[in-house]
Order: C-alpha cells, then structure tokens, then sequence
C-alpha cells in the first residue's frame, strides 16, 4: 500500500464528497463531522461509479439501482432493486485509509 495524493481538503470541503481516480482505482470520498472517508467508487453490482451521499446516514446510494453502501465499513445495506436476493455479505466495497496531509488529502492504496 502506498499514500497517493488525491484532490485538495478545500475542493473535497466544497463539495462534500468526490470520486477520484487514484492509481489504478477509483475512489469515493467525502468528509463528514471532520472526519474523513474513502471507499471504492466502483458499484460492485454492475460497476456504475457510485455518488449520491448521505452525510446523515454515512450511506452512498449507486445511481443505478439503487444499491445502498456503508461508507464506515464499505458493506451493502440495501441491494440493487433489480437483484433484491443478492448476496449482501459478498458485495461489499473495500475501504481506505484517508488522511490529510497539509493542503491535500492522501489515499493508502494498493502500489
Ligand atoms: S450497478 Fe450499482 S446497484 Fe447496480
């Protein structure tokens, strides 16, 4: 694993979550209370880029179909509404360590 520098804290504060592409992976991010998240961007259904963010429920909702992920813990919640019997437990999302680093914000991702 190795720290990426992604987009500034200021940008990331604007908009209060982004998709970036780090390396070779795409990753959602967005901060809440002061705190910092990471996870991958990419639905693990049917590889839509995820991105409607509820800072209240700390939940990311694929634009989709709906299926809903826990950016804490990266798990699906609520499954995609065209596979109401997919197996949860089995899709879902790494997450990443995030951090700030003086301007910008820094992902550990894989080298
Ligand atoms: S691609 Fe995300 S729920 Fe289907």
């Amino acid at each position: 694993m190795t720290w990426k520098k992604t987009i500034s804290l200021k940008a990331l504060e604007g908009a209060g979550n982004a998709s970036v592409k780090v390396g070779d992976n795409v990753i959602f991010m967005a901060t809440s209370n002061g705190n910092l998240y990471a996870m991958d961007a990419v639905c693990s259904h049917a590889k839509c880029i995820l991105g409607d963010f509820d800072s209240g429920n700390m939940t990311v909702k694929c634009p989709c179909h709906h299926a809903v992920f826990d950016l804490s813990n990266g798990k699906m919640t609520e499954p995609p509404f065209v596979a109401k019997n997919a197996p949860m437990d089995k899709l879902g999302l790494k997450t990443y360590d995030i951090r700030e680093t003086g301007e910008f914000i820094e992902v550990d991702v894989p080298e």
